[in-house]
């Protein structure tokens, strides 16, 4: 794997250090309903703090068209504030004067949080112009957002090109991982993979075929895969316009020696919501108005036993 720097390479004593975290957290009724991702980025923040950093948070929340309050990371602030045990000052826009201001004004070791990156377009489009709006605000950057990693967003990866980067303590930690998992692991290897789509993770898929024996798919993708061998998913979560590159990835997979590992039995709804009426069937007998909203039992203990 390729080396990348941590932050034990980072000078941070005084620095406005812009920090991508994933803050993409489950929510009800403006309340975090589970703060996992929250601790997750902890360690950097404390140390980066407790090294002198002005620590400048930037996230997305959601998948928003542009600024509304339903997707703004203002609500994210309590829970963050509490879990890190120390205030943090949110600014209601990720670029321009306001955050120059309230940056300016914070002391070596605050906190801040931005407003959602997503608001403006130029952050899912990578734009050049807004890559330079945000590093404007920042001496370096660190990415501890490992969980957005796998896309090319100008707060995830153009900001890289243009500002010191570093990896957070929790994305070095996945790398270690990955790279342990990958690079000269103890044969045979499996991959757990999920996700709802085939299309955002078809170069991960492609690359792990040829590196793990077993590939097991899990998820909404796996409903792709099923369509493409010809099975009847009903209503459930599927891309079927990537059933050819889903077999694409079969024939790749085969080619390689690696095995693709499928559920062969799943839970199924009419509808998707809390406690719906389910049943557990095999994938082939899924009804034309059910989804596959889990694996079933068989195909859990197949990954298991595997
Ligand atoms: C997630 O919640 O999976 C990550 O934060 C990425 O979110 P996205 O799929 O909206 O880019």
């Amino acid at each position: 794997m390729t080396a990348f720097k941590t932050l034990d390479d980072a000078d941070l004593a005084g620095k406005r250090a812009l920090v991508r975290v994933d803050l993409n957290v489950p929510m009800e009724d403006g309340k975090v309903t589970d703060a996992t991702r929250i601790d997750r980025i902890l360690p950097t923040i404390r140390e980066m703090s407790a090294k002198g950093a002005k620590v400048i948070l930037l996230a997305h929340f959601g998948r928003p068209k542009g600024p509304d309050a339903k997707n703004s990371l203002k609500q994210v602030v309590p829970a963050l504030a509490h879990a890190l045990g120390q205030p943090v000052t949110f600014v209601d826009d990720c670029i321009g004067d306001d955050v120059a201001r309230a940056v300016a004004a914070a002391k070596n070791g605050d906190v801040l949080l931005l407003e959602n990156t997503r608001f403006h377009a130029g952050d899912e489009k990578n734009d050049p112009d807004f890559v330079k709006a945000l590093a404007a605000n920042g001496d370096l950057y660190v990415n501890d957002a490992f969980s957005a990693a796998h896309r090319a967003h100008a707060s995830t990866e153009g900001l890289a090109h243009v500002l010191p980067a570093y990896a957070g303590r929790t994305m070095q930690a996945e790398l270690e991982a990955l790279s342990a998992g990958l690079d000269n692991p103890a044969r045979p290897v499996m991959a757990i993979v999920g996700g709802a789509k085939v299309s955002t993770k078809l170069d991960l898929l492609g690359n792990l075929v040829r590196k793990v024996d077993v590939l097991a798919i899990g998820g909404g993708m796996a409903n792709t895969f099923l369509a493409a061998r010809g099975l009847d998913v009903g209503k459930s979560l599927c891309e079927h316009d990537l059933v050819a590159t889903a077999r694409e990835i079969e024939a790749k997979a085969k080619a390689a020696g690696c095995e693709i590992l499928l559920p062969v039995d799943a839970l199924v709804a009419r509808e998707f919501k809390a406690n719906p009426g389910h049943r557990v069937v095999k994938v082939g007998e899924v009804a034309a108005d059910e989804m596959i909203l889990d694996a079933g039992p068989l195909s859990v203990a197949e990954v298991v036993l595997k």
